[in-house]
């Protein structure tokens, strides 16, 4: 059985015969049994409530301009509700929900709102399109947190709707702690606020308590007894909140509440990305998600919270689509599903292949091609030997250290050919940066000097300008490693050659000040630029390759 074909791909003849689904997405055949068995939308709308349940991840608290951000961001993603904050929290939510409500966004704006008018009027007064109304029904909330009766339950629940439709709100109620409410009760509120009016039931797995198949169930059941339309709000304390929103979808919900990198109280809500990915992977249905831009809004409130998405996150970790081991980058480079269930630009990501203890012929020597460097078979042999050597000794092997070992064996980097004689550089307040640098360049003394938009800027042209000016900066990074003013910092600086596109090298230093790392990271990358340029000019005997 072919474990290659999405529901409803067309697909594509491959090399041997092989069918290669155009989709971007290659999942197991046996998703589709399950689905002649269900009856399932054709598409599900996406609450997000990163800015709210997502705020609520411990030491989370967004600025008003980060929550702006992020809900932009939102909005162009494609999410069909933004849950925007709880307004009666704090004055400070209370205006960025009105900022977000007023920013002229495509997505519905929703306030979460307690089934009281005080909590109702903050969202009127933040000119909001619907409301979030929760109320707890499970008797441990009713009796030891609410401590109120059911019969009080359902008249507040009921009051609720009926305020917030007379205001002309979309009405979206909760009764949380639902998936530990009997559900004679739930069916009770529920026809209660169907009366009401009320426009959507969500069902919360409030403390992430529900078995996919449990939730499968309890969903359709409720779903028997009211014509509603209905979401689930999944937690995720026992990691299956994805799984139990797929079941709620599967059990009748229409409706998703996630947050972007399953942010969230605890261990967080169930993951937008992932929710949205496994709903057009497995079922075949559609959200108005634009998925290309999930890697790009996943780092964008990742950076905002201060929460790290941990490297071996689904769809938009670190390591999503990073191969090391031999055996699977031998795969991948000769076609992307044999390791892949999904091409990673679908979801704004990009493949890497890691160096590393596990990686084989292939890896490294597909990565030195990149860089227009080929070793012969012997030395190739070599440097995978010396490869997982580095990588078991605990350190970080990337390009910069892959490079020092193949230049290693190639015995070129022993005697640096371009050397750094002096260096200065001015620097200060109305003046413009300048730098002079002399450097021995295979014997030859050369100098000169350039201006830049900073010390390091014109450091790096005036040394350009002494080697050739065909050299382009294609990156620069800098890293702190310690903290203070005094602290070590690592830079990373990768040349071109603007005649020879293919050439590509990287040089990295460590060291306490910003400039003089800078440069001797350049001089180092200048020399392997060299030794590029000499050995992707054949074998004519050229002794300078600037
Ligand atoms: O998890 C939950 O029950 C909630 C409610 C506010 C719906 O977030
Ligand atoms: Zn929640």
């Amino acid at each position: 059985m072919s474990t290659q074909t999405p529901s409803g791909s067309a697909g594509q003849i491959g090399d041997g015969g092989f069918k290669i689904p155009d989709t971007g997405v290659f999942v197991s055949e046996y998703n589709k049994k399950i689905l002649e068995a269900t009856r399932m939308p054709k598409r599900v709308k996406i609450l997000d409530t990163t800015l709210r349940d997502g705020e609520q991840t411990p030491n989370v608290a967004l600025s008003l301009d980060d929550k702006l951000k992020i809900a932009q961001a939102l909005d162009e993603l494609g999410v069909d509700i933004i849950e925007a904050g709880f307004p009666i929290n704090s004055e400070g939510e209370a205006e960025a929900v009105k900022k977000i409500a007023g920013a002229g966004l495509r997505s519905e704006i929703c306030a979460l709102c307690r089934a009281n008018k005080v909590d109702i009027d903050a969202a009127i007064a933040g000119d909001v399109d619907s409301v979030h109304i929760f109320l707890a029904t499970s008797e441990v909330h009713l009796e030891k947190k609410l401590k109120i009766s059911k019969e009080e339950a359902v008249r507040k629940a009921v009051e609720a709707v009926q305020y917030a439709k007379e205001h002309g709100l979309i009405a979206e109620f909760s009764c949380e702690d639902a998936t530990r409410t009997s559900l004679e009760f739930l069916d009770e509120v529920h026809s209660s606020i169907e009366s009401a009016g009320v426009d959507r039931i969500d069902i919360p797995d409030t403390v992430g308590v529900m078995t996919p198949a449990a939730m499968m169930q309890f969903v359709s059941e409720i779903r028997k007894k009211t014509k509603v339309p209905l979401a689930v709000h999944c937690h995720d304390d026992f990691g299956l909140s994805v799984a139990n929103s797929l079941a709620g979808v599967r059990g009748g919900a229409g409706e998703v509440h996630v947050t972007m990198n399953g942010l969230g109280e605890r261990a967080g809500n169930a993951a937008l990305e992932e929710v949205v990915m496994a709903l057009q992977a497995f079922y075949g249905i559609s959200t108005s998600v634009n998925t290309r831009k999930l890697a790009f809004v996943s780092r964008l409130v990742s950076q905002l919270t201060g929460v790290q998405v941990q490297p071996n996150k689904a769809i938009v970790g670190e390591n999503a689509f990073s191969h090391e081991a031999g055996i699977h980058v031998h795969g991948i480079l000769s076609e992307s599903s044999t390791y892949e269930p999904m091409r990673p630009e679908i979801v704004g990501k990009e493949r890497s292949i890691v160096m590393g203890k596990h990686s084989g012929a292939h890896a490294v020597e597909s990565r030195l091609k990149e860089y227009g460097l080929s070793l012969e078979k012997e030395q190739l042999k070599e440097l995978v030997k010396k490869v997982k050597k580095y990588a078991e000794s605990g350190k970080r092997l990337d390009d910069a250290e892959l490079f020092a070992l193949a230049y290693d064996i190639l015995g070129q980097e022993t005697e640096p050919v371009i050397k750094l004689e002096e260096f200065t550089v001015f620097t200060g307040l109305n003046f413009t940066p300048t730098a002079t640098v002399v450097m021995n360049i295979d014997g030859e003394v050369r100098r000169a000097s350039e201006t830049g938009v900073g010390p390091i800027d014109a450091s790096l042209a005036a040394m350009r300008s002494v080697v050739s000016k065909n050299i382009v900066l294609k990156q620069y990074r800098l890293e702190a490693i310690t903290g203070g003013s005094n602290a070590l910092c690592e830079v990373t600086v990768k040349l071109g050659d603007s005649e020879n596109t293919g050439l590509i090298s990287l040089g990295r230093s460590v060291g306490s000040d910003i400039v003089t790392t800078s440069v001797d990271a350049t001089v180092e990358a200048l020399n392997r630029l060299w030794v590029c340029k000499l050995s992707a000019g054949g074998k004519d005997n050229r002794r300078k390759a600037y």
